[in-house]
C-alpha cells in the first residue's frame, strides 16, 4: 500500500540555507512518519497568498522564519497563549481550515541551555537585542525564574519598551527585570545574544566590557563577533543549532505529538 507523504513546509526568506527539512526528516525516521517538508521562499508581501494556496495544498503544518514571524502571528486564525504574548509564531498547524499559530523558539532556547548545563534559576541574565528574536524568548526565560534579567540593545529606548512590555510577567515570577547601567559592573550567569548584528553589513554594536560566565549566541554557523569576545574573554560560549534543533523538535511534538531524540541530528547536521 502507498503511504501517502504528510505535507509540511518552512516559510521565510532568505530560506535556501534552511536546515529544517533535515531536521523534521530526520525526526520523521524516528517514528515511521513520512514526511514531504519543502523549503519555501516568502516575502511579506506574498505570505498570505501564499499560506491560502498551502491550505489548499493540504499542507498540515509550516515553520515560520525571518522575516514571517510577526506577519504571521498577526495572519493566523488562533493563538497559543504564549504566540499571544509574544506576537511572534514560528510553528502554523492546518487543522479545519484554520491556522494555528504557537511559537517554540524560547522553548528551543532554554532547552538547549539547559542541556547544556547551564541552569538559569536564580541567576543573573543579560538579554542584548529588543527585537522579535528577544521578545520571542521572553515567557520562557521568565519562567525559568532567574533572579534577574537585564535588557540592553543599540536603540535603549527599544529597551525600555521592552521591559514595559514584559514587566508584569516577571513581576508575577519574582524575577527583577531592569535595564542595563553601564556604569555598574555586573558579572551575569548568561549573556544572550538576541540581535541580528551578524546577519547585516553594520558592525556589531554591544556594550564594551561586558563580563558573563556563559555567552549564547541565537544565531549559528558562523563566528560572530559576540563569539568572539566570548572567547577573548575566556569564557564558556554556544551558537544557536542546539535552539534550533530544540525549536524544532517541540514544534515536531505540537504537529506530531511525538518528541523526538534530538541528539543524534547533530552528527548529521
Ligand atoms: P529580529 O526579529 O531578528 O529580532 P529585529 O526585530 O529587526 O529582528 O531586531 C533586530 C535587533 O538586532 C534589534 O535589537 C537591533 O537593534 P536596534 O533596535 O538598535 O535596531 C539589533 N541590531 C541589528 N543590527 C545590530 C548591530 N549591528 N549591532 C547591535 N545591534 C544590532
Amino acid at each position: 500500500m502507498i503511504q501517502l507523504k504528510k505535507k509540511f513546509a518552512v516559510l521565510g526568506h532568505p530560506i535556501s540555507h534552511s536546515l529544517s527539512p533535515r531536521i523534521h526528516q530526520h525526526f520523521a525516521t524516528q517514528f515511521g512518519i513520512h514526511l514531504d517538508y519543502q523549503r519555501i521562499d516568502v516575502e511579506s508581501t506574498n505570505f498570505k497568498k501564499i499560506l491560502s494556496g498551502l491550505k489548499q495544498e493540504g499542507y498540515e503544518g509550516l515553520n515560520i522564519t525571518l522575516p514571517l514571524k510577526n506577519l504571521a502571528y498577526e495572519i493566523c486564525d488562533e493563538l497559543s497563549s504564549k504566540a499571544d504574548y509574544t506576537k511572534s509564531v514560528n510553528t502554523i498547524s492546518i487543522k479545519n481550515n484554520k491556522l494555528i499559530g504557537d511559537t517554540t523558539d524560547g522553548l528551543g532556547l532554554v532547552t538547549d541551555l539547559l542541556t547544556k548545563n547551564v541552569s538559569l534559576e536564580n541567576k543573573k541574565i543579560l538579554v542584548i537585542g529588543a527585537g522579535g528574536a528577544s521578545n520571542g524568548v521572553m515567557c520562557d526565560l521568565i519562567s525559568q525564574r532567574p533572579q534577574s534579567i537585564f535588557l540592553t540593545n543599540r536603540t535603549i529606548t527599544k529597551s525600555h519598551d521592552m521591559s514595559e512590555y514584559w514587566s508584569s510577567l516577571a513581576k508575577d515570577n519574582n524575577v527583577l527585570l531592569d535595564i542595563l547601567n553601564l556604569k555598574e559592573d555586573i558579572t551575569f550567569d548568561l549573556i544572550i545574544n538576541a540581535t541580528s548584528s551578524s546577519l547585516g553589513n553594520d558592525s556589531a554594536i554591544f556594550p564594551e566590557n561586558l563580563n558573563g560566565y556563559f555567552w549564547y549566541d541565537m544565531m549559528y554557523g558562523k563566528q560572530t563577533p559576540f563569539l568572539l569576545k566570548a572567547e577573548q574573554n575566556k569564557a564558556k560560549f554556544s551558537d544557536g543549532l542546539g535552539m534550533l534543533v530544540e525549536q524544532a523538535a517541540a514544534a515536531f511534538n505540537i504537529w506530531h505529538h511525538q518528541k523526538p531524540d534530538t541528539k543524534s541530528i547533530y552528527q548529521i547536521l
